[in-house]
């Protein structure tokens, strides 16, 4: 029987915290065992936050010895980076050509960008199409992604339809896989963890880091049960055996964090074993990245070829 086909990616722009983890990845490191599976790097739309060669460059290959010290094993999964395979680039001018501004002012990611700067530049705009030609390359059945992409993968989806619809059946439609007891995960402050926010807990955070940042989460005076403790903690331990320890130390604020502390360290330890393991040899690192990177063309570019004859730009 023919495999499912899984994709899905996160941008080289900063350290992977738990609600990456927890909200992506660690789905990905068990799909992967049941499906083909695509995993990028999606340094072009980095672009859009870091204009610097030497961050760009040192973020590429951080994010991919994180991806593979958090279990995304190269024999099971291609891993590979979005600026080696020319086609997503080409494919999205494609898609700009086929959507109207007016739809793409719909969808979140612009709304709140401009909310926060009135000059937002082209390639923010247009981000999802390069996130559906990053998608749609690939025809995965399935796409899991936190909740905050969701509606990205819906316009990877409405664009496949749309395409379809004027040229002709060329893409699968995709779906968005969330899991939705972890869809978000909140951060220090309580608002959604994001690297963007500066209260996420890194998955590589040594154990000094860990007690500085369980020590800062936010708790309200009110005594009780401290509400974004136990949401972080549940990720990591038993929910029903945790509420019984909760209540039982009700209003002990400082009892509670040190036990999340002793929990966390305990999660993320061997990930970050794991990851000076893989770090100690880069050669190698780079080695499987641009392997990956091969393997992803082959497909890629076959999917171009018949989307160039649907268009009709294919003369010899
Ligand atoms: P950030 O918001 O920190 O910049 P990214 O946008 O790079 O995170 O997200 C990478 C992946 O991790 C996406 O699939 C995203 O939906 C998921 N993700 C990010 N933050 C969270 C969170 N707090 N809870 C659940 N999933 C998350
Ligand atoms: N936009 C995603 C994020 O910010 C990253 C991404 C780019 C992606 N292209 C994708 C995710 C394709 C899934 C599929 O996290």
């Amino acid at each position: 029987m023919q495999k499912k086909i899984l994709l899905s990616g996160i941008k080289p722009t900063g350290r992977p915290h738990i609600g990456n983890y927890f909200g992506a990845i660690k789905q990905w490191v068990e799909m992967v065992e049941d499906h083909e599976s695509y995993i990028f790097i999606a340094d072009y739309h980095a672009l859009n936050f870091i204009q610097n060669k030497d961050e760009m460059k040192s973020n590429i290959v951080d994010l991919m010895i994180d991806y593979m010290a958090a279990g995304l094993d190269p024999e099971k999964v291609v891993l590979f980076k979005q600026s080696d395979i020319s086609e997503h680039t080409e494919l999205s001018w494609i898609f700009d050509t086929i959507t109207t501004m007016p739809y793409l002012m719909r969808a979140h990611a612009y709304k709140d960008a401009e909310a926060k700067d009135k000059e937002i530049c082209v390639g923010t705009f247009n981000y999802p199409m390069l996130m559906a030609a990053d998608i749609l390359l690939y025809s995965p059945d399935v796409v899991p992604v936190g909740q905050d992409q969701k509606q990205h993968v819906e316009i990877a989806r409405d664009t496949a339809q749309k395409f379809n619809h004027i040229f002709g059946e060329t893409f699968k439609l995709p779906e968005p896989k969330i899991i939705s007891e972890v869809a978000i995960v909140p951060g220090l402050d309580g608002r959604k963890m994001s690297k963007s926010y500066d209260n996420t807990i890194p998955l590589f955070s040594e154990y000094e880091d860990i007690k500085k940042l369980v020590m800062s989460i936010v708790t309200d005076s009110g005594g009780g049960i401290p509400e974004n403790v136990f949401a972080i903690h549940k990720l990591i331990r038993d929910e029903k055996e945790l509420k019984e320890i909760y209540e039982a130390k009700s209003g002990k604020y400082k009892e509670l964090k040190e036990m999340l502390i002793e929990d966390m360290e305990n999660f993320i330890k061997p990930f970050r074993e794991k990851r000076k393991i893989i770090a100690s040899d880069i050669p190698k690192v780079l080695e499987i990245l641009k392997s990956g990177g091969e393997k992803a063309k082959k497909v890629a570019s076959a999917k171009m070829e018949d989307i160039k004859k649907k268009i009709g730009v294919n003369l010899y």
